[in-house]
């Protein structure tokens, strides 16, 4: 579904992605991990077209993107939660819900869609009239997810879903991406913790100051100490 190239990204003189190849395949759930820094944020900022490739190709669906504008990459049916969820605080869960809407003009489908995922994620439909801002984080990510779901994509791009949230909820948050899923989503899933990461996903890459380091199953990793201990660190195996 959609096929990374030999990408780089470079701001200035800083290149944060070295030509870097990746594939994520319908259906699959893919964890891109790795430490802080390692051009994470970079490739999927490349992906979605918010950041300019230096070299190499990006395919969705059998096209080539490269030349495609952020929005256009949108309605082609890829999506990105970002990093540290950038909901808005000020607007309503609601507004928040139909901005994500915004390059749709089904209406039908628009609302089809939010009863959907307000079922799927019931607290949003309890905290839809409230501010973003009120919402504790657990909830502002579950806000994030579905506001970046609400443009009907068919890969989701995550970026750090769990960062900042307590064991228990980040559980909750990859349930409900793995329930995602089963839905017929595709899954691309950027995060630090590679522990949880690993108990959903397929496959996974590891990107070190903006090499891939390794890629292979979810379960090849997680289960070799000495992978874990070579990429992910001491002590997590
Ligand atoms: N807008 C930017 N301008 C300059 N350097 C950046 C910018 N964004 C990220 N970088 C640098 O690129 C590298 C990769 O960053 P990033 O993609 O955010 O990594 P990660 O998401 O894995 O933490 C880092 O060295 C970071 O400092
Ligand atoms: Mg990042």
């Amino acid at each position: 579904m959609l096929e990374v190239d030999s990408i780089s990204v470079n701001y200035g003189p800083v290149r944060a992605v070295h030509s870097v190849s990746l594939t994520v395949e319908e259906g699959e759930i893919v964890a891109l991990l790795g430490p802080n820094g390692a051009g994470k944020t970079s490739l999927l900022s490349a992906i979605i077209g918010l950041v300019p490739v230096a070299e190499g190709t990006i395919s969705f669906q059998g096209q080539n993107i490269n030349r495609l504008d952020t929005e256009s990459r949108v309605e082609r049916g890829l999506s990105v939660t970002p990093e540290g969820r950038h909901i808005f605080a000020n607007l309503t869960v609601e507004e928040n819900l139909i901005l994500g809407a915004a390059s749709r003009r089904d209406k039908d489908g628009i609302a089809r869609d939010l009863e959907t995922y307000l079922d799927m994620f019931p607290i949003l439909r309890e905290r839809y009239t409230q501010s973003g801002g009120s919402l504790s984080g657990g909830e502002q990510q579950m806000l994030a997810v579905v506001r970046s779901l609400m443009s009907g994509p068919k890969l989701l791009m995550l970026d750090e879903p769990s960062l900042g949230l307590a064991p228990r909820i980040v559980d909750q948050i990859f349930k409900l991406i793995s329930g995602l899923r089963d839905r017929g989503l595709t899954i691309l899933v950027v995060e630090q913790n590679a522990q949880e990461a690993l108990k959903f996903a397929d496959r996974a890459y590891i990107l070190s100051t903006g090499n891939l380091e390794f890629s292979g199953t979810a379960e090849e990793l997680r289960t070799s100490a000495d992978l874990m201990k070579a990429y992910i660190g001491e002590g997590v195996a």
